[in-house]
């Protein structure tokens, strides 16, 4: 027998018991004739005892002991001295009294510290993971992420759905971001593509009449990665038949209300999840994620300006752009360095410019930096459609409506974070509802599907499919949560006709169509289903739930922002034989 107990299991009532651990050294205290180990696992850390005068042997293998080596001992469980007792360690009341110690493997001295978090470069960290996820950070992210999945296994169980997995090799699916593809051995030429989701299949299972389908799916796509992508990540893919929109959003709102009291219950759930129209998410808040954990709402300024002398206000109005403004309360004290700080932000996303007016405090005369070009009483309207008080400072920015939204969602975000408005402590889920079903791809020359071409549009807009295919809606739903895209899902088409339709408003001819979705046009003859799905991304889930800023800190295996496993070194060259075998040459 290893261990008799784990090193976060014993409490004063195992006082008197001779137990047996295993575990790592977390921190050694040398006291000549006395020597502390903190011996930990997974469980906890356990204080243990080396006494030379009592134990000279044990007392001699602590001593060559050294950070992370592997021990097993044996000794008595005493109680602390009240004022050795330590409130932090749930085994704080105890220690034992090491009487044999036996090194089951020796360590190195580690590239970074265990028992200290942070200071490190996170290559070094990704390089040595191993060690990195001993840390109490990284084991709490994991058991995290292992209780979120679980408790969707469980509740999608009770909830009558069938856990069914797809393949990961795959004919190419089109959901927006290159394919991972691999070389078949067998078939010179031709290729698998790992799935970017499971989207067809899951579609196809409806058609094969399960119903009610999910599971916990590997997506890969090769994209350029950000704190909140990584090339392979995990989605809870959903599907289920003879559904509404109301019903799939009715099932992930008690899903996640539910889950969120059960895994993460000190935090504050704002329920009912509100829901925003598209168009009304970027009107007010400049993105279709926005944070709504705070206000900061813009506001369109074009009403009063038609007719303003300021010609940069004046020309992005007459060109079809926009004016619009947001309000940084209390921040009408900025100096003209922080002032430049943003405009460069502003500029740094797209947008010429920054206009900016501070209001002082104490009445004095406003700063800005476009009130001279402003006709008379302008300025005044401006103030009070923002709803500027004394002391605020008022952030303009004129452009096309694209850009607009871009920026000022930039800068409310900023203003956000300066002002410390986000509660780290609250998760504010939404929902974004009625996107459009194409849009316009000016560098391709054709539609692009918003979500993707197996999304149905909405029944009022069937109409303007041919007339004005840029005015459709879709029955295309996302969930936000504190300003991040955690699902996206969709009502599908289940009729063949409607399908290529849509195949030939993205431009794809009936031959590609034929070729790369044959089985799907097919499948619909065959009794398809009404049928629609979603898929929350866990990643993003998790690092919300665990406060944590990149998807990196709750996977155990990451990879880089250059898409390379620093531990492994993948990817990496292969051998002339392996090559040779899959038909394949590479180019210089
Ligand atoms: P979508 O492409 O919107 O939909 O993806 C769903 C969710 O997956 C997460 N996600 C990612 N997470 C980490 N790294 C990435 N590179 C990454 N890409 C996406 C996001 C996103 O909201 N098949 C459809 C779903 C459906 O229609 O049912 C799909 O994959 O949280």
């Amino acid at each position: 027998m290893f261990r008799s107990h784990t090193c976060g299991e014993l409490r004063l009532e195992h006082v008197g018991q001779e137990v047996t651990l295993a575990g790592w050294v977390h921190r050694r205290r040398d006291h000549g004739p006395l020597i502390f180990i903190d011996l930990r696992d997974r469980y906890g850390i356990t204080q243990v005892v080396f006494d030379a005068s009592d134990q000279p042997e044990a007392h001699a293998v602590a001593s060559e002991a050294r950070s992370e080596y592997v021990l097993q001992i044996r000794g008595l469980v005493r109680a602390r001295p009240p004022e050795a007792a330590n409130p932090d360690l749930a085994t704080g009341a105890i220690e034992v009294e090491g009487q044999a110690a036996t090194v089951l493997n020796p360590a190195r001295t580690p590239p970074i510290y265990i028992a200290k978090e942070g200071g490190e470069e996170e290559a070094l960290r990704l390089k040595y993971r191993y060690l990195d996820l001993r840390r109490e950070r990284m084991q709490h992210n994991l058991i995290l992420r292992h209780r979120v999945i679980k408790f969707m296994r469980d509740f999608l169980d009770r909830e009558g759905f069938l856990e069914i997995e797809t393949p990961i090799l795959i004919k190419s699916t089109p959901e927006g971001a290159r394919d991972y593809l691999v070389p078949s051995r067998v078939h010179p030429g031709k290729f698998y593509a790992l799935p970017q989701s499971p989207q067809q299949l899951k579609q196809l299972l409806m058609v094969a009449g399960y119903d009610k389908y999910f599971q916990i799916a590997r997506c890969f796509r090769d994209e350029d990665l950000r704190a909140d992508r990584q090339p392979e990540f995990t989605q809870l893919d959903m599907e289920l038949s003879f559904v509404d929109q109301e019903d799939v959003l009715e099932l992930i709102e008690r899903l996640f209300t539910e889950l969120c009291r059960a895994v993460v219950p000190q935090k504050k759930l704002v329920t009912p999840f509100r829901r925003l129209s598209y168009a009304e998410a970027i009107e007010r808040y400049g993105s279709d994620k926005p944070d709504l954990r705070y206000e900061l709402e813009l506001v369109n300024l074009g009403p009063l300006l038609a007719a303003t002398p300021f010609t940069v206000f004046r020309s992005a109005l007459e060109h079809g752009g926009q004016v619009k403004g947001l309000r940084a309360p209390g921040l009408g004290g900025y100096s003209r360095k922080q002032l430049d700080e943003l405009t460069e932000l502003a500029r740094a996303g797209g947008a010429r410019g920054l206009a900016w007016a501070a209001l002082p405090a104490d009445g004095g005369e406003v700063r800005s930096s476009f009130a001279r070009n402003l006709g008379p009483g302008e300025l005044e309207a401006i103030v009070e459609r923002l709803g500027g008080q004394p002391g605020d400072l008022l952030l303009i920015v004129a452009d096309r409506p694209a850009v607009v939204a871009a920026t000022l969602d930039k800068l409310r975000r900023e203003i956000a974070s300066r002002l410390g408005l986000a509660d780290p402590n609250t998760l504010h889920f939404s929902w974004v509802l009625d996107f459009p079903l194409v849009e316009w791809n000016a560098d391709e020359g054709r539609w692009d599907a918003v979500h993707h071409p197996f999304t149905a549009p909405q029944d009022a807009d069937l109409p303007l499919l041919e007339s004005d295919p840029g005015k459709v809606r879709a029955k295309a739903y996302d969930l936000v949560l504190n300003g991040y895209e955690v699902g996206g899902g969709s009502i599908r088409i289940h009729r063949r006709d409607i399908q290529q339709k849509l195949f030939a408003l993205l431009g794809i001819s009936p031959e590609t169509a034929q070729a790369q979705f044959g089985h799907m046009l097919e499948a619909f003859e065959y009794g398809a289903p009404p049928h629609g799905g979603i898929a929350p991304g866990i990643d993003r889930i998790v690092m919300l739930l665990a406060d944590e800023s990149t998807i990196r800190e709750v996977m155990a295996f990451p990879k880089t922002q250059q898409a390379t496993d620093l531990m492994t070194s993948a990817p990496s060259s292969v051998d002339e034989r392996q090559l040779k075998e899959l038909h394949i040459a590479v180019r210089p």
